[in-house]
């Protein structure tokens, strides 16, 4: 039976390793016997944006981005999303079973006990300027409810885990909802705890004068499945900032904020915003060609295409897609959605496309749904953290139950070798442009 390990011959020295394989990995730290002498600090890996490179071992969710599959905690995204609603798939990913009946309902009631927030975090909200993007007033918003529970803290006490994780789950529609109306100078709307964790949210956003707001329930569902395609994705860019920030042991307020704002950026979170504003730029299906051209010449990215880890059909934004005409039964047709198809169309048949193997990914058509639903751009990677938030708590958990080390990786210097300090009297022009081409500043 062939062994499970690899043979490393070092040519420098003709020393021969024996490194073992699990689950298709060798540790990066069995490579530090690599050295050439006792005081060599031995060899590392250079894996910049961590590419090729598992940070940790998890049970949450899974992907095969050749084949197009994604898991929650075993279970196919698409049952899930037909069956299933984002609470129950919230429980699912922090708790790493499907709840019973019994269970269900006392999470749902312990999630809806900690909808409210304390009058001064929306006096907090407040302190915003009115165009603040809703982005920045959720990352400050979660990062400062730390200073209200100082319990949270307590990292290594499982209630205290427990507590934290229900009120980040609950309280972050709550502070969407008021990063919204803040923006449209409108008073915050309550928490209804009769509504769905969806429904109450729908709620808090766009009610106005009515005695109580009774939600599409197309829409609410739409939202819904959205919100379960989007709360877990292993280890992205978002979770990997939590569980970066969590090994420091920080408190799960600051990792949650951490998360969100690596979420913000158009690369991430960000990208369905980009693809509405780039779906409108177009305008009109004869001027894809011309897109295609600009993109193929390197002169830009098409939004909402291409995938680190999907070499595939993206299956969230299968599901999407399919969503995006229910809501359209409701909210009329998004006129965009037809240059979407027909960029999309164009693409899947065009070799630059096809050799790197790009597709849509989730938020090619998430974008266009939630323009149809009336959110506005800024408010999209806000949905997005919301849904995250159940996958970052379970993450962070995991890093803890794991008792990981502080995360600390390595470099590869390039820098300048030692030299003298030269007084400032008497440095020229000449380095400091050299800072520039250095990139540096
Ligand atoms: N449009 C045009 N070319 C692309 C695109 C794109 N959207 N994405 C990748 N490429 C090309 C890229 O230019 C490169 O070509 P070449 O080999 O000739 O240099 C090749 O494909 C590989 O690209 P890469 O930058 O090495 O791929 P990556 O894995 O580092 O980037 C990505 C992944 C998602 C950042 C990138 O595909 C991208 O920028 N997409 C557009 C933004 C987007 O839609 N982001 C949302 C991602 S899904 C939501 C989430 O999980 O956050």
């Amino acid at each position: 039976m062939p062994r499970e390990t690899l043979t490393v011959i070092d040519n420098r020295t003709g020393r021969e390793y024996e490194l073992p394989i699990d689950h298709k990995t060798i540790r990066a730290q069995d490579l530090a016997q690599i050295r050439l002498s006792p005081e060599d600090s031995g060899l590392a890996s250079f894996d910049p944006a961590l590419a090729n490179t598992a940070t940790c071992q998890s049970r949450i969710a899974y992907i095969d981005g050749e084949k197009g599959i994604l898991r929650y905690r075993g279970y196919p995204i698409e049952e899930l999303a037909e069956r299933s609603s984002y609470l129950e798939v919230a429980y699912l990913i922090v708790k790493g079973e499907l709840p019973s009946t019994t269970h269900f309902a006392m999470w749902r009631h312990n999630i809806k006990m900690h909808t409210i927030v304390h009058e001064n975090v929306k006096r907090f909200v407040e302190g915003f300027r009115y165009d603040a993007h809703p982005m920045g007033i959720l990352v400050g918003t979660v990062g400062a409810l730390s200073t209200f529970y100082p319990d949270a803290k307590d990292i290594h006490d499982i209630e205290s885990r427990r507590v934290q994780t229900r009120r980040l789950i609950s309280k972050l529609p709550t502070i969407a909802a008021m990063a919204y109306r803040h923006s449209r100078g409108l008073s915050y709307v309550l928490p209804d705890n009769d509504l769905s964790y969806t429904g109450n949210f729908l709620s808090m956003l766009f009610k106005m004068t009515e005695l109580k707001y009774r939600p599409d329930p197309i829409l609410e569902r739409a939202l819904d499945v959205l919100f379960i395609l989007h709360a877990d994705h292993e280890q992205n860019c978002s979770t990997t900032a939590a569980r970066v920030v969590g090994s420091s042991h920080a408190d799960p307020y600051s990792v949650v904020a951490a998360a969100a704002a690596a979420l913000s950026g158009p690369r991430h979170g960000g990208a369905n915003e980009d693809v509405v504003h780039m779906l409108r730029e177009i305008g009109s299906v004869d001027r894809i060609p011309d897109l295609i051209k600009q993109v193929k010449g390197g002169d830009r990215r098409l939004m909402g295409f291409g995938h680190r880890v999907y070499k595939n059909y993206d299956p969230r934004a299968r599901i999407i897609k399919q969503v995006a005409y229910e809501v359209f039964e409701v909210t009329g047709r998004n006129p965009i959605i037809d240059v979407a198809l027909e960029l999309e169309r164009i693409a899947l048949q065009d070799e630059y496309f096809v050799e790197r193997r790009l597709y849509p990914n989730v938020d090619f058509y998430s974008g266009i749904i939630y323009e149809a639903m009336g959110f506005p751009l800024a408010m999209f990677p806000v949905l997005f953290a919301i849904a995250r938030t159940s996958g970052w708590v379970a993450q962070w958990a995991e890093m803890l139950a794991n008792d990981e080390r502080i995360a600390r990786p390595k470099q590869m210097y390039l820098g300048e070798e030692e030299r003298s300090y030269v007084p400032l009297d008497q440095r020229d022009d000449a380095g400091q442009l050299e800072t520039e081409i250095r990139g540096a500043y």
